[in-house]
């Protein structure tokens, strides 16, 4: 038994008050483990407030798991630009195609933890709230929640909390319907019992939380502590023969791994340099970039061969390919588009 605490009160107020105010969220519309997919892969990136028009956008053009997995991967990545995280839309698309072949989602966390993409949050995620399957998710809000409930400065980014924090998460959804108490606990993180401002007077859980009675409440959940920030000088440079842009896959460079990016120099620094063109952040990385342009040349017959590192794009489709904003603001300095003074 980790905590003595009888929580059968406390759950039952939880899920009154989410009866009474949870919001009308488009993903809420209906069971679909498809569309719950979706919205909770793109859930982990940023607020409600903004998935809500990706997640309409992206269902509109991909309904279904079939329109998803026979969808090329630009197309897929095009809908998701904006959101960051580009590898979770890889995967996502990976995930599509073999799902589709399986038949369908399977009704277990643990089933669909062997698809790609579906990590421990993902797959309870997708078998709880479409399955009713009677496991807790854990996402930041949750941790929160409890941290706060139960007075715990976990290191909740360590395995020994996580696995501790999922006993007790697991705690309150036995017994009820799991589809409303992960989906409850998550709203409360998310609009009550939120990192800066918890409006404790408001909690269906003021009256057992210990955070609340012992004044910790903004000292907990413990912060993780920070990776040190790198800094990186980025020269890009635009190549343009004709009406085609010189892309080049990432397989160096650390931040944007993977990715097609414009080619040129990044080296790590020990301090902010005098002179750029912009400043982008990625995770850790504070990247100041300068975009360094060379004039048009008309292409020769054989010019454009594309090669595994490199690809001609048109300029029109180059958002397909490298949808990241640090390519798009790169391409916006030089070619227009908001900060024009290195006009070609
Ligand atoms: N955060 C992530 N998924 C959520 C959900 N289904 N409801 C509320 N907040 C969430």
């Amino acid at each position: 038994m980790i905590t003595d605490l009888d929580i059968e009160k406390p759950k039952r107020r939880l899920l009154e008050w989410y009866a009474d105010n949870k919001r009308a969220l488009p993903w809420r519309a209906n069971r679909d483990p498809y569309c719950i997919w979706i919205s909770e892969t793109m859930l982990q990136q940023t607020t409600t407030t903004a998935v809500i028009p990706y997640f309409e956008k992206f269902i509109a053009r991909f309904p279904t798991l079939e329109a998803l997995a026979t969808a090329e991967q630009e197309s897929v990545l095009e809908m998701w630009a904006g959101l960051g995280y580009y590898s979770r839309a890889r995967n996502l698309h990976k995930s599509a195609k073999v799902l589709h072949q399986a038949g369908g989602f399977p009704k277990t966390h643990v089933a669909l933890m062997e698809f790609p993409g579906f990590g421990p949050y993902t797959a309870r995620a997708v078998s709880s709230l479409a399955f009713d399957e009677e496991v807790g998710v854990v996402d930041g809000n949750v941790i929160r929640v409890l941290s706060r409930f139960y007075g715990r400065d976990w290191d909740w980014w360590q395995n020994k909390a996580r696995v501790e924090i999922q006993t007790l998460v697991d705690q309150w959804v036995a017994g009820v319907p799991s589809y409303e108490m992960n989906q409850a606990l998550m709203e409360l993180g998310r609009t009550v019992c939120t990192p800066k401002i918890a409006t404790c007077m408001m909690c269906p859980l003021r009256l057992d939380c210990t955070a609340l009675k012992e004044n910790l409440i903004f000292s907990l959940p413990k912060p993780k502590p920070r990776r040190a920030r790198e800094i990186w000088i980025w020269e890009p440079q635009i190549h343009r023969l004709g009406e085609k842009l010189m892309l080049t896959k990432n397989t160096t460079i650390p931040f944007a791994k993977g990715h097609w990016v414009l080619p040129g120099q990044a080296k790590k620094v020990q301090a902010k340099p005098g002179q750029f063109d912009y400043k982008h952040t990625i995770t850790h990385h504070d990247i100041y970039v300068t975009v360094r342009a060379t004039a048009p040349v008309e292409p020769a017959a054989d010019a454009n061969t594309d090669t595994e590192e490199n690809l001609w794009v048109e300029s029109k489709e180059i958002r397909k390919y490298a949808p990241t904003s640090l390519v798009q603001k790169a391409l916006a300095a030089v070619l227009g588009g908001g900060a024009s003074r290195k006009r070609l």
